[in-house]
């Protein structure tokens, strides 16, 4: 009798995903405080430098909270408005057969300064709310603690996650909402794509970089920070919540090398360990030692408490997710023809094809890293972020044929399954974002990954009205036949 598993094990996690700070909005109602993605001024495409306008001065700060910037517009303080349309959303979801939604909380809602003595009421209610509102339906959510919402009063106070302070503040609120919604959470993620912090440190960790001396340093210290605030939440959650499992989250950068020269190939087993580093910390409790000669070549000197490599040690994470939304192609020589991504680098990869955004679809990349994650550490895995982000046109009767995004999840999801005939333990699957929303690199409305259309333009403009795409009845369908019929 065959031993390979054939197609999708029973309870398979179908779903979407999303942040708070995407999709919210009332980013100043009942209570809530400003939160980092609060600060992000969209910039149009023609006057964006490298793709993406998310990184932040202390001057811009100052100049946003000084009023000064009378004309800029943040998207992300109004999201597509689920703070007032969760009802319906969840309904649309439900109708799609949703087995899980991921949602993030919004920090600065519960602790509007981040430190402060008390937890605002009214932001715990809300997400009650939505709690109930999922389970009326039979979805388990899955929550993400910290999806690039670091509290701006923590940025103020201590340059957000390069000070150890913020550990504290970080643990306490953990323990406020692990207390809260013990009976209603039971899948849990620390930090949405802790890698985010050495790409875009404001966005990451709350961190204004231009207040530091040494870049690299603050970046690693405060993601040591996170690694250890991290540790220190599962540690809580599963004390709080017995049942419940947590898990760290990766941005997934599966690469290749761009030809056999073996300057390629050790270029690439560089950026891939880079890229590990992050679950290796997580899921082995432990920094790696190819990390040492990194940190002494760039002048990184980690501050560790005592105490702190015990707590790395003894609280690992349940199961493994990333978000996968493309490869990577390294090579040794600089320059080359470079492919956009989600703020990673590389040259293009001429096997592949690229989204509108320049983002290269790869889904045997997929079936590759899967193999490659759990290979390495024997974990449950979780795919948490997979999609395309495309322009839709609606058509005159209000229809959206979106065979491009179909067509890319019909792909990756086969992959999946193959992945699972390999052998891989994956669980759950949840594509970003289900209903459109505002982007994270670029503020733009327009790209869109949604299986659910959301009236807004790149302007703000729009009557916010919720509508089907063809996609919505394809993985309705996907759902239903547990993903044996794409
Ligand atoms: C991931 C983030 O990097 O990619 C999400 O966790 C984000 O927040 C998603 O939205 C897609 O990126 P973008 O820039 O297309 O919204």
């Amino acid at each position: 009798m065959s031993t390979v598993k054939k197609g999708f094990p029973e309870g398979f996690l179908w779903g979407g995903a999303t942040a708070a700070n995407q999709l919210e909005g009332a980013y100043n109602e009942d209570g809530k405080g400003l939160s980092s993605a609060d600060m992000v001024v969209y910039v149009p495409k023609e006057k964006r430098t490298g793709g993406h306008a998310i990184e932040i001065t202390s001057e811009q700060i100052e100049k946003i909270l000084s009023g000064e910037l009378q004309d800029a517009r943040f998207p992300k303080r109004y999201g597509i408005d689920f703070y007032h349309h969760y009802k319906e959303d969840i309904a649309l979801f439900a109708e799609m057969g949703f087995k899980v939604f991921r949602l993030s909380i919004n920090w600065a809602r519960i602790f509007p300064n981040g430190d402060d003595a008390e937890p605002n009421e009214a932001g715990l209610q809300f997400y009650d709310n939505v709690f109930d509102e999922l389970h009326k339906y039979g979805i388990e959510p899955l929550v993400t603690l910290a999806h690039y919402e670091t509290p701006l009063g923590l940025t103020m106070k201590y340059n957000g996650w390069a000070s150890r302070e913020v550990i504290g503040c970080f643990t306490k609120y953990a323990e406020t909402v692990f207390r809260r919604y013990k009976d209603k959470v039971k899948y849990w993620l620390t930090f949405n794509e802790i890698n985010m912090m050495t790409i875009s440190p404001f966005t990451g960790g709350g961190v204004v970089i231009d207040r530091v001396d040494n870049k690299l340093q603050t970046i690693y210290q405060a993601l040591h920070h996170q690694f250890v605030a991290s540790s220190l939440a599962t540690k809580l959650c599963h004390e709080i919540i017995p049942d419940a499992k947590i898990g760290c989250m990766l941005a997934r950068m599966e690469s290749y090398a761009h030809t056999c020269n073996p300057e390629d190939v050790l270029k690439n087993q560089q950026e891939n360990q880079r890229n590990l580093f992050f679950t290796d910390v997580h899921a082995r409790g432990e920094y790696p030692t190819y990390m040492n000669r990194y940190f002494e070549e760039n002048n990184i000197v980690i501050q560790k408490e005592a105490g702190d490599d015990e707590i790395l040690k003894k609280y690992t994470v349940d199961y493994i997710s990333f978000s996968y939304y493309m490869t990577l192609t390294i090579s040794a020589e600089p320059g080359g023809d470079r492919a956009e991504g989600n703020l990673f680098g590389g040259v293009k990869n001429p096997y592949l094809k690229a989204s509108d955004w320049g983002w290269q679809i790869d889904p045997t990349g997929l079936r590759i890293t899967l193999n490659t994650m759990y290979d390495r550490y024997k974990k449950p895995l979780f795919i948490v972020e997979n999609g395309l982000g495309a322009y839709d046109k609606v058509e005159d009767d209000g229809s959206i044929h979106d065979t491009y995004r179909i067509d890319y999840l019909r792909q990756h999801i086969a992959q999946m399954k193959e992945a699972i005939a390999d052998g891989v333990d994956l669980i759950g699957y949840t594509s970003w974002g289900p209903i459109d929303l505002i982007s994270m690199s670029t503020s733009e409305m327009s790209k869109r990954y949604g299986f659910i259309y959301v009236d807004q333009d790149d302007e703000g403009n729009g009557t916010l009205e919720r509508s089907r795409k063809d996609s919505f009845f394809w993985y309705k369908n996907v759902i239903a036949a547990n993903g044996e019929e794409l």
